[in-house]
């Protein structure tokens, strides 16, 4: 299992939320250098597949600094709820929540995807960005998010994939391996959680892979969409 410390004690989960804290204070600034503002782009394109629902209620799962579940208020939704293990990610996250006033609308809760506060059947859409690769069991997580979903409701995943075609794959697994690691170090001072992205990312299912891990949480893949020549992709699943 790839941990963020490689050579330290404390399971995945504990690292992860240890990781997150640390870098909290320097994660939205990383992630507009680190990915150009792209990610940004990811986001709305995540929010444009919920459109159409009437009022829906919403939970945005390891929320983290809360851009996805900021974005999706977008929608006019009743409720959002943003759940994530960090407390430092959710200090930042209700700040720019207040900011923004919408304190009213999103709700936010220090919680751990594999065992979610919240009753079964609950929720219209489920939504993750980024944060599946993270969890510690991600069967466990997948299951929890398709139990807190009613029937028909979506979950929708954002997560990085590796691009597969020239001359994207060979740029792409550069930037990825080479810069982003040297960059993201200095910026987060923090060398080993940007030695973790990458080599989280290499070796997470994707595709095929990850639909089948879907599958096996009791959702159905309805479609897969790449982003930006295939850098992260978005899984659209429902629950039958
Ligand atoms: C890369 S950040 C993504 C944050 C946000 N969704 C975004 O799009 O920027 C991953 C987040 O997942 C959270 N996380 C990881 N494992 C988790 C778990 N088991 N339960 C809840 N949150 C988790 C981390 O604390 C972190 O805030």
């Amino acid at each position: 299992m790839i941990k963020p410390y490689q050579n330290t004690d404390g399971s995945k989960k504990e690292q992860v939320r240890s990781m997150f804290d640390r870098i909290a204070p320097r994660y939205d600034l990383l992630n507009r250098l680190l990915s150009f503002g792209i990610d940004r782009m990811w986001r709305k394109n995540v929010v444009k597949l919920l459109k159409g629902l009437q009022a829906p209620m919403i939970l945005d799962v390891a929320t983290g600094t809360g851009d996805l579940a900021i974005e999706i208020c977008k929608i006019d939704p009743v409720e959002v709820y943003g759940v994530d293990l960090s407390p430092q990610m959710l200090e930042f996250a209700q700040k720019k929540i207040q900011q923004k006033r919408l304190h009213m609308t999103i709700t936010l809760k220090e919680a751990d995807s594999e065992n979610l506060p919240f009753e079964s059947n609950f929720f219209d859409a489920v939504t993750v960005a980024f944060g599946v690769r993270n969890f510690e069991n991600l069967r466990k997580g997948l299951a929890e998010m398709q139990r807190v979903l009613r029937p028909g409701g979506k979950l929708i995943v954002l997560e990085f994939s590796k691009p597969a075609s020239f001359p994207f794959k060979q740029l792409y697994h550069f930037y990825f391996t080479r810069i982003l690691p040297w960059w993201g170090g200095l910026i987060s001072r923090d060398k080993d959680a940007y030695r973790y992205l990458p080599a989280s990312v290499l070796q997470f299912p994707e595709g095929t892979e990850f639909e089948d891990e879907l599958r096996a949480a009791g959702l159905e893949p309805e479609k897969r969409i790449p982003q930006t020549f295939g850098i992260a992709t978005i899984y659209v699943s429902v629950k039958k």
